[in-house]
């Protein structure tokens, strides 16, 4: 059923990180004030409103850094070192898999601790919790900064996608962990993945659009089901 030897593609959500403190999207506590991200997460609230926009994502910057991440993020970062040929792809802005070791990174949404002017070229990091002014400004034209991360309604960047893509085709298992499979085209990428004969497991606390096409749906805490599944399929 699984062959480890051919290509290991993961897809996370918010749900994986959600044992290290960070709220999700769709579940309880996924509120900011009265706004969902959804309210927030947009190009139209942040011409409208960048300092309220900037507020919300202060506080996520805020929790996340207060955060750790967990033994899930942690089990993959030691399949990546394990297997041959190990592709992580996340919708996560959090950064908590690159904290965890993982190496070979799609980030699909983007950075939440990176930057971007809306006037100039200007892209960075910037880890400081609090920012010294909100909004904050460009040091090089003084021109808007905002998160570089994906806001609903935006594009995903051309490249990032692509390789995804690309991964989910040549895959020999996908592990879908932690998503609630609605956001496209994150949430494509298992049925194109299953579509070229992968095996699909699905890691999640509740059931999704993808459980009907999941081979082996593991219903639980990533952090509990994800060491425990991988401890199996090492011993075979
Ligand atoms: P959601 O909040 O939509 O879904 C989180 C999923 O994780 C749900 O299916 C939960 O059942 C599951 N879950 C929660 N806790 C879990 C746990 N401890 N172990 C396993 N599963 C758990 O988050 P995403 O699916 O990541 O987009 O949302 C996708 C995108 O929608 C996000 O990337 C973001 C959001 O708008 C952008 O920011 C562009």
């Amino acid at each position: 059923m699984i062959d480890l030897t051919r290509p290991v593609v993961v897809l996370t959500g918010a749900g994986i990180s959600a044992e290290s403190g960070v709220p999700t999207f769709r579940g309880a506590g996924g509120l900011w004030r009265s706004y969902r991200a959804s309210d927030l997460a947009t190009p139209q609230a942040f011409r409208s409103d960048p300092r309220l926009v900037w507020e919300f994502y202060e506080w996520r910057r805020e929790v996340i850094s207060a955060c750790q991440p967990n033994v899930a993020h942690t089990t993959l970062a030691m399949m990546e070192q394990c297997l041959a040929d190990f592709t992580l792809i996340t919708q996560n802005v959090d950064g908590l898999h690159q904290r965890a070791g993982s190496l070979n990174i799609l980030t699909l949404h983007g950075d939440i601790w990176r930057v971007r002017c809306t006037a100039c070229a200007y892209n960075a990091v910037d880890t400081r919790v609090p920012l010294p002014e909100l909004p904050p400004r460009c040091p090089t034209c003084d021109g808007l900064l905002r998160p570089d991360v994906i806001w609903f309604g935006e594009q995903l960047p051309g490249t990032v996608l692509e390789k995804a893509w690309m991964a989910a085709a040549r895959a020999g298992l996908m592990l879908v962990v932690g998503t609630s499979a609605l956001v496209q085209p994150a949430a494509s990428l298992p049925l194109v993945a299953r579509r070229n004969g992968a095996v699909i497991v699905e890691l999640n606390s509740e059931q999704t659009p993808l459980t009907p096409f999941a081979d082996i749906h593991l219903h639980g805490s990533a952090g509990e089901h994800l060491p425990q599944w991988w401890r199996s399929v090492q011993s075979g």
